[in-house]
């Protein structure tokens, strides 16, 4: 079997790589945007290609070499603060690179299965919203990255109708692991305490904002294992909340790090600047749909997830 991973260098792409090496049988290509990016990860080196996704000569090049059997379609401008910074970027990457890959794919392997990841910006979802949210929730593009996603989704619509693509599409929610960027809350956190149990003589005292909103974290690992199931199993034309499906408050998170940190005076205090009137005090995906085709559950819990971050961060 002939596996694709685009965004391969990425944060989901790596631990997605480390999964789907466990079945013998998988042949792993990756697309990375650049290879200096692309280190530590053991892969053959004929099987990893540059590629500028928003190259449709590239793209087109690479596919009629690989044709893969299926395509985990992970490259993207992933950050909603950047695509405040860089709309065009955003619109690029995200919608006329998948363009650009589907069409590539419906030319030369026909009926690939791929599994395109959209995401939980994709809901309209307010600081009253009832939770869980479910797949038929109504959508809204609120920034440019979800409004790149909801087209990513339309586009690959059309795919499905017109082509003999077999397309699953995922509305994920937050995800947390090791190796996730700091510019997101959890790993912040945790590297601010690391760095705390280095400086003895300084205070441990995080700044936080309103640690009473909830959020679905789901363990990268468990994600990775999630989308392989999906990727077999998930239907083609429907699309599927990828969550835990379960809600932690910051300030459960807060606790756990305080638990696994090395010093015992570890605190916290709300600072106003960062409290948001409109803060969304919980967000939950309905997981039911995903369950139904997948039998899918996550096995490591958030204690897991935030040890491993706090111990792949002090190595
Ligand atoms: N991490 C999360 O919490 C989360 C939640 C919901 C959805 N998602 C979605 O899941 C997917 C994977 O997320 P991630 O956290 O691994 O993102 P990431 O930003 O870590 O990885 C994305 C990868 O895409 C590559 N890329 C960017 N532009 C490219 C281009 N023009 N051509 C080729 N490659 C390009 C980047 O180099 C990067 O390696 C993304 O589609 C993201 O939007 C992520």
């Amino acid at each position: 079997m002939k596996i694709l991973i685009t965004g391969a260098a990425g944060f989901v792409g790596r631990h997605l790589i480390d999964a789907l090496k466990c079945f013998k049988e998988n042949e792993i290509y990756a697309f990375v945007l650049n290879k200096n990016e692309f280190q530590n990860v053991e892969l053959p080196a004929e099987r990893i290609f540059q590629v500028d996704i928003t190259n449709i000569k590239n793209v087109y090049e690479k596919i009629e070499i690989i044709r893969p059997d299926i395509v985990y379609h992970l490259a993207a401008q992933s950050s909603v603060g950047l695509s405040w910074k860089n709309p065009a970027l955003t619109y690029n990457v995200n919608i006329t690179g998948t363009v650009n890959l589907l069409e590539a794919l419906s030319v030369y392997c026909n009926d690939a299965r791929v599994l395109l990841i959209g995401s939980a910006e994709q809901y309209d979802v307010k600081y009253d919203t009832e939770q869980p949210i479910a797949e038929s929730h109504k959508l809204v593009g609120n920034n440019h990255y979800s409004v790149s996603k909801l087209a990513q989704e339309a586009a690959a619509g059309l795919f499905i109708k017109n082509t003999d693509l077999q397309i699953i599409r995922v509305r994920a929610f937050n995800h947390i692991g090791a190796g996730q960027e700091t510019k997101f809350v959890i790993p912040d956190w945790c590297s601010q305490v690391i760095s705390m149990e280095k400086n003895l003589h300084k205070e441990a005292c995080l700044a936080v904002g309103n640690v009473k909103v909830r959020r679905d974290f789901t363990d990268v690992r468990d994600i990775v294992n999630c989308y392989i199931l999906l990727a077999q199993n998930g239907v083609s034309g429907e699309i599927y909340n990828v969550g835990s499906g379960v809600s932690r408050s910051l300030e459960d998170v807060l606790e756990i790090i305080k638990k696994n940190s090395t010093r015992n005076d570890i605190k916290w205090k709300v600072d106003e600047n960062k409290l948001r009137p409109t803060d969304i005090m919980e967000l939950r995906a309905d997981v039911r749909k995903l369950k139904s085709v997948t039998g899918w559950s996550p096995k490591y819990s958030l204690d897991d997830s935030i040890q491993w971050i706090m111990e792949e961060m002090r190595k």
